[in-house]
């Protein structure tokens, strides 16, 4: 099955979107959507961390790769005036991004439908390019890394929020969000991604395991997503289909039985 079908097959978009017009006739703040628009361990909460590293660089020209339904980039046009530009490969996510940002009142970004393997920009047309959650589908990470080379400034920033292969890998079970089978999944270990990072021409700033705190939000999630007290707000079941009740419950264990780690990395690019 192809990446887009993935998270393309069970997307209910109508259904989603009319329930936020009606439920949230002023528009929906950036927290009521981050059940749909944050699909990352971690959530909007992991995202604040994200925007904390970006305070630090003061970026221009941003570019999200993988950007899915926007919520890092909704966040981050409510809070600065860099220009922020997504690309995804799922269309369905990008109309859904451009949806979600008119409800909330943002001013709309540009959004692409592209492969991350071959980025459709001029070569330096960004000082910062973020991956949350999307560098773990793409096969190849050294011509995806070759090509932010290209279109970076030289000195320009690399984020990584991704999710890597922990000590026991064998104990890696399926679906995940990102993957219903090992076939969509294209996890390193950290060693090979620093590794694959600097042979691209990517210097490593900064290193942080965040799979304890990872793994205590996935575990509050669960417990709201089962209480039954939730009924009226949206859900990833929206996005996912009911395979997301198990892609939870094997998130957990993944984390728990060291099969994943979740990281923050930032880097500098040295042309
Ligand atoms: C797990 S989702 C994360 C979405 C978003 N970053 C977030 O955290 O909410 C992974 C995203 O990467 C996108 N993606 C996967 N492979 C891609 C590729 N080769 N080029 C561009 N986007 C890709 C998927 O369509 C999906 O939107």
């Amino acid at each position: 099955m192809d990446i887009d079908q993935h998270y393309s097959d069970h997307m209910e978009e109508t259904g989603l979107l009319a329930q936020l017009r009606q439920r949230y006739p002023e528009g929906p703040t950036l927290y009521q959507l981050a059940p749909i628009d944050q699909l990352h361990i971690g959530g909007i909460k992991a995202s604040e961390k994200l925007l904390q590293q970006l305070d630090l660089i003061q970026p221009k020209r941003i570019l999200e790769i993988g950007s899915g339904a926007g919520g890092l980039m909704r966040m981050i046009s409510n809070r600065c005036s860099a220009e922020i530009v997504g690309i995804d490969i799922t269309h369905r996510f990008n109309a859904l991004n451009s949806a979600l940002t008119q409800l909330t009142h943002l001013p709309a970004s540009l959004i692409i439908t592209g492969d991350a393997q071959q980025l459709p920009f001029a070569s330096n047309s960004f000082d910062c390019i973020i991956f949350q959650h999307s560098l773990l589908n793409i096969p190849h990470t050294d011509r995806c890394l070759q090509e932010c080379l290209r279109v970076l400034d030289n000195e320009g920033s690399l984020l990584l929020h991704e999710v890597l292969e922990g000590a026991n890998p064998e104990r890696m079970h399926y679906p995940v969000p990102w993957a219903r089978s090992a076939t969509q999944s294209h996890i390193l270990t950290f060693a090979q991604l620093t590794d694959v990072l600097q042979q691209n021409g990517f210097e490593l700033n900064t290193a942080e395991n965040w799979s304890e705190a990872a793994l205590q939000w996935r575990q509050r999630q669960a417990s709201k997503e089962h209480s039954g007290k939730n009924t009226v707000s949206v859900s990833p079941l929206q996005i996912f289909g009911d395979s997301f009740r198990q892609m939870g419950v094997n998130v957990i264990a993944n984390l728990n039985e060291g099969a994943v780690e979740v990281w923050q990395l930032s880097c500098i690019a040295k042309a």
